[in-house]
């Protein structure tokens, strides 16, 4: 890539459809909208609608290109193929330089595989989380594997995720460890400080995020039951920011509606999100990127599945996994609530996931390669990566099973 020198500015085509995606990629539409090494052109897909409107304002870039193709209860396979269909007209017209996707969204995937079509580029930010369990997450771990065949940029944000691209055979030449962007989003957000927490009383405070597909059906009914459980105790506050999702609405509503110590509001603005994040004492969820940002915020995080992709906070002390059962889930939550030794040592064991500074580390490689540096065009020193590189490595996958 080095060889094929163009001028500046890359025209660089971020693609994103979910709330974790705009997420991750605002700092990098941010860093880019300031540079004068990059034209961000930002594509909305669509897949959400309201939680991805919701954040759209973090982006900070004025004009995109937006499809339209949420339908309630959309089955995977229309909405790939509608995406790819979508994507692939968008990329004809406007034809970046190179097309960055995020995570392992269906968003994701065809983006990745209508600009293969197209003969551009890709880059892939937060490559390299694995499972190891082909349908778990569904069909989230399949997505990432794909990408990893697709991709020309692997930024990893871990040595773990480097290690497991290489492992697969992509060239060291082509894996970046970067740390993760939502990190870097999550700091710019908490400097601005206007977020409202949304809890309302001095009890302890739970909060819960729970959306993923597979757990939707009885094993979420379980998990609504358990938390209805939890909030018997009467010493606790639980609140559910609730998923758009009929199928989490249907599977959770009917358990958690009713009870005074639960309350179920509407997703929640980043803004506010964050702040009601910084402001309780623990975290139940099935989210990736929340699993990312409780140990940076030091809250002890309970994940309620059977595997994750970010074993990092689990064996750093800052995470656990506890799995799906009601009982499990239970007991996990009152040992943390009635044991301080162990509330301590889980909300002290700090953040796995990166420094802050993801983002230059993307944009420097990605203008180095295009040929268009420059020492100080970015605007910021060059990244350190000391931190990143004492990161630890771990084994190749984790789960309950
Ligand atoms: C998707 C991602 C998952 C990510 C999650 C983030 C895939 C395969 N999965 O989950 O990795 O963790 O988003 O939240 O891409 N809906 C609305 N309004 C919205 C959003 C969703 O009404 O703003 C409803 C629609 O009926 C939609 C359903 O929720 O059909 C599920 O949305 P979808 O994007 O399919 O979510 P998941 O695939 O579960
Ligand atoms: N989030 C938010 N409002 C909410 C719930 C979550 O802004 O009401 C944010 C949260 O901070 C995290 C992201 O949404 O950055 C996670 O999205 P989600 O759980 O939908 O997807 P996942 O990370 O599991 O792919």
């Amino acid at each position: 890539m080095s060889n094929d020198v163009i001028n500046a500015p890359v025209r660089a085509m971020l693609v994103l459809g979910t709330r974790p995606e705009a997420i991750k990629l605002a700092p990098v539409a941010r860093a880019m909208a300031d540079s004068p090494l990059f034209e961000p052109l930002v594509v909305t897909t669509g897949q959400h609608r309201e939680m991805l409107h919701q954040m759209l304002d973090l982006l900070q870039v004025p004009a995109r290109t937006e499809l339209d193709v949420m339908r309630e209860r959309q089955q995977l396979s229309t909405l790939t193929a509608r995406l790819v269909d979508g994507l692939g007209e968008v990329l004809r017209d406007q034809r970046p330089d190179v097309v960055i996707v995020q995570g392992d969204t269906t968003t994701a995937l065809t983006g990745a595989l209508a600009a293969f079509y197209e003969h551009i580029p890709v880059a892939h930010v937060e490559a390299g989380l694995r499972t190891g369990v082909a349908d778990n997450p569904f069909p989230e771990e399949l997505n990432r594997r794909l990408i990893g065949r697709i991709a020309r940029w692997h930024f990893a944000p871990t040595p773990r995720a480097a290690g497991h691209l290489t492992a697969e055979g992509v060239p060291e030449s082509e894996v970046f460890t970067t740390g993760n962007t939502v990190i870097d989003n999550l700091l710019w957000v908490l400097a601005k400080g206007v977020g409202r927490n949304h809890f309302t009383t001095g009890l302890r405070r739970v909060l819960l995020t729970l959306h993923r597909r597979e757990n939707q059906g009885e094993v979420m009914r379980g998990m609504g039951r358990a938390l209805r459980r939890l909030a018997d105790r009467g010493d606790v506050e639980l609140l559910l920011p609730l998923h758009k999702s009929p199928a989490v609405r249907e599977a959770l509503l009917p358990e958690l509606t009713g009870h005074p110590g639960i309350r179920v509001v509407e997703p929640l603005g980043y803004l506010d999100f964050s702040a009601t994040l910084a402001a309780c004492d623990l975290v139940l969820t099935d989210s990736g990127g929340v699993q990312e940002e409780a140990p940076s915020l030091g809250k002890p995080a309970l994940v309620l599945r059977t595997t994750t992709e970010r074993p990092e906070a689990v064996e750093g002390g800052a995470a656990r996994l506890v799995g799906t059962t009601p009982e499990a889930i239970l007991h996990a939550a009152e040992r943390l609530l009635d044991d301080p030794r162990e509330y301590t040592r889980m909300a002290t064991a700090g953040n796995p996931f990166g420094d802050g500074r993801a983002t230059e580390r993307i944009i420097t490689q990605l203008a180095g390669d295009f040929g268009v540096d420059a020492p100080d065009a970015l605007g910021a020193p060059a990244a350190d990566d000391s931190l990143i590189a004492r990161l630890p490595e771990g084994p190749e996958s984790y789960s309950t099973a």
